[in-house]
C-alpha cells in the first residue's frame, strides 16, 4: 500500500538574483512499512525535502500525498491538525519543550487535539523506550540519548502515517546512535511504522530497505537494498 506519494516537487527559496532552487522536480513514492534512508552532500536539499514531506513548509510547486491526502490543498489550520496526527517528526536537537516533563512532552500532540491518551499504548511506548522511570523529569535532567527517546515517543503517540527523522543521531555518541537506530528499526519492523531517515552515517543508511541519494535538489540514485 502506497502511504506517501510525491509528484514533481520543487522548492525555490527567495526571489530574483538570490533565489535558490533547493528541490528540483522530485517524484517518488513510499510503501507502508518501508524504511527509507536519504543521503547526499550538505546543501543538496535533504532537509528541504523532509520539511515538505512533513507539512512544515509549502512547496513552490508539486504535490505531496500522505495516506491519500493531498496535503497542500489543506488550509493552515487543517494542515496543522493533519501534521500532528499523521506525521511524526524527529530532529537532531530533539526540540522538546523545556518546561514540560517527559510525560507531558510525549502526550502533548494528543492533548493539543483534545484526544485521550491510550494508557496502554503510552505505557508500551515508554517501556520500550526505557523511559518509565523518567516520566516526571524535565528535558534538561536527561541525557542526549534519553531526550531523543522522548522525541521518538512524542512522534509515535498519535500512530502517524509516516515518521520522518532529520539526522536523529547527529548529536549522539556511537553507543547512543546505535540504540536510537535500533529503536527506530524496532518500531519500523514490529509495528510496520513507515520510516524516512536523513543521515550522513553510511552504517545507518545500510540498515534501511532503500536508499535515496539527493544531489543538487534532484534524485541521483534510488536503490532497494532489501526487497
Ligand atoms: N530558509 C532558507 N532560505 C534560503 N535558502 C535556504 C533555506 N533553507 C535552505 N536553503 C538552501 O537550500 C539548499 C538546500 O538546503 P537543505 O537544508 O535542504 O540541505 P541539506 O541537504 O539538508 O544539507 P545538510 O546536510 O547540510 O543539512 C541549500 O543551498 C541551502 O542554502
Ligand atoms: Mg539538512
Amino acid at each position: 500500500m502506497e502511504i506517501l506519494k510525491i509528484e514533481n516537487l520543487s522548492k525555490i527559496y527567495g526571489k530574483g538574483e538570490t533565489a535558490v532552487k533547493a528541490l528540483d522536480d522530485v517524484s517518488f513514492s513510499v510503501q507502508k512499512g518501508e524504511f527509507v534512508a536519504i543521503i547526499g552532500p550538505s546543501g543538496s536539499g535533504k532537509s528541504t525535502l523532509l520539511h515538505l514531506l512533513g507539512g512544515v513548509d509549502r512547496p513552490t510547486s508539486g504535490k505531496v500525498f500522505v495516506d491519500n491526502t493531498d496535503m497542500y490543498t489543506l488550509n493552515e489550520t487543517k494542515l496543522a491538525i493533519f501534521r500532528r496526527r499523521q506525521i511524526g517528526l524527529i530532529y537532531q536537537f530533539y526540540n522538546l519543550i523545556p518546561i514540560l516533563t517527559v510525560e507531558e512532552n510525549i502526550t502533548l500532540p494528543m492533548l493539543l487535539d483534545q484526544h485521550k491518551v491510550d494508557k496502554k499504548q503510552f505505557a508500551d511506548i515508554t517501556r520500550i523506550l526505557g523511559l518509565e522511570n523518567r516520566l516526571n523529569h524535565l528535558p534538561n535532567q536527561l541525557s542526549g540519548g534519553q531526550q531523543q527517546r522522548v522525541s521518538i515517543g512524542r512522534a509515535l503517540i498519535s500512530n502517524p502515517a509516516i515518521m520522518l527523522a532529520d539526522e536523529p543521531t547527529g548529536n549522539l555518541d556511537s553507543k547512543n546512535s546505535g540504540d536510537i537506530i535500533d529503536l527506530l528499526k524496532m518500531f519500523n519492523k514490529t509495528y510496520n511504522q513507515t520510516l524516512i531517515v536523513i543521515t550522513h552515517d553510511e552504517r545507518i543508511a545500510l540498515q534501511a530497505d532503500r536508499v535515496i541519494s539527493i544531489e543538487d535538489g534532484r534524485i541521483a540514485k534510488d536503490e532497494v537494498i532489501r526487497p
